[in-house]
């Protein structure tokens, strides 16, 4: 099921974004806002992967024309959501796009069963540490020398018994009715 998300832009205007399962056709376009995005980014074959991982949970946010403007990933094992990654295109950062994309991981885990979620984090990524706050993450302890581009520790979070109609409240994002896509196993081709 494609879901539209309405995001308020820090200017005032509106834009529709819809919020999407990843599919084959985003990967080109996922890739070029992960280079940018990350010092130690995924490879192309990791993402392809992951769209055959059945415990993986992988979204798009995507333009009126289809542009990928953003994606978020997750890994549901029993009750816990493992979040893997959360990209925002750069020119469109600051505009609630993550928070909605957080938002909608954190609903989709909640559908197969997510109760709390975790993830790790550079201590030096202010603005990420910045939502996860805001979402109630809290942390718990450190990964040494975790990230290989420059050996930086991970700092682990965790946020227990999530709500997410409070996030839909608070993060001042609409939720339209997300549901994990109903053509998930076609497309995920399992
Ligand atoms: C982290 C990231 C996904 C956030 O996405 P975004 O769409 O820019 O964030 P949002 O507009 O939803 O803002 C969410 C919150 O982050 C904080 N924030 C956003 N931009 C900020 C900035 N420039 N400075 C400080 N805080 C900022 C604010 O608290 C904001 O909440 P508010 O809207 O209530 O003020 C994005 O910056 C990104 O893609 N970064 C590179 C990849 C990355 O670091 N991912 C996280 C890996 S752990």
């Amino acid at each position: 099921m494609v879901v539209e998300e309405r995001i308020h832009t820090r200017s005032g205007d509106e834009s529709i974004v819809t919020i999407d399962c990843l599919r084959s056709h985003h990967i080109k376009e996922l890739m070029e806002i992960e280079t940018v995005s990350f010092g130690a980014p995924w490879s192309e074959r990791a993402y392809r992967n992951e769209m055959n991982n059945r415990s993986a949970i992988y979204l798009v946010a995507l333009s009126a024309d289809g542009a990928v403007l953003g994606y978020a990933g997750a890994w549901v094992v029993m009750d816990e959501a493992h979040i893997t990654t959360i990209a925002i295109r750069p020119d469109m950062r600051g505009r609630k796009m993550g928070k909605a994309l957080l938002v909608a991981l954190l609903d989709a885990a909640a559908t197969k069963g997510s109760k709390r979620a975790t993830l790790e984090v550079r201590p030096s990524n202010t603005v990420a540490l910045e939502i996860y706050r805001k979402f109630g993450f809290y942390p718990v302890g450190r990964r040494k020398a975790y990230y290989t581009d420059n050996r930086e520790d991970a700092l682990i979070m965790w946020l227990d018994g999530y709500d997410v109609e409070s996030y839909v409240r608070e993060a001042e994002v609409v939720r339209a009715l997300f549901r994990w896509c109903d053509d998930a196993a076609d497309t995920l081709k399992l």
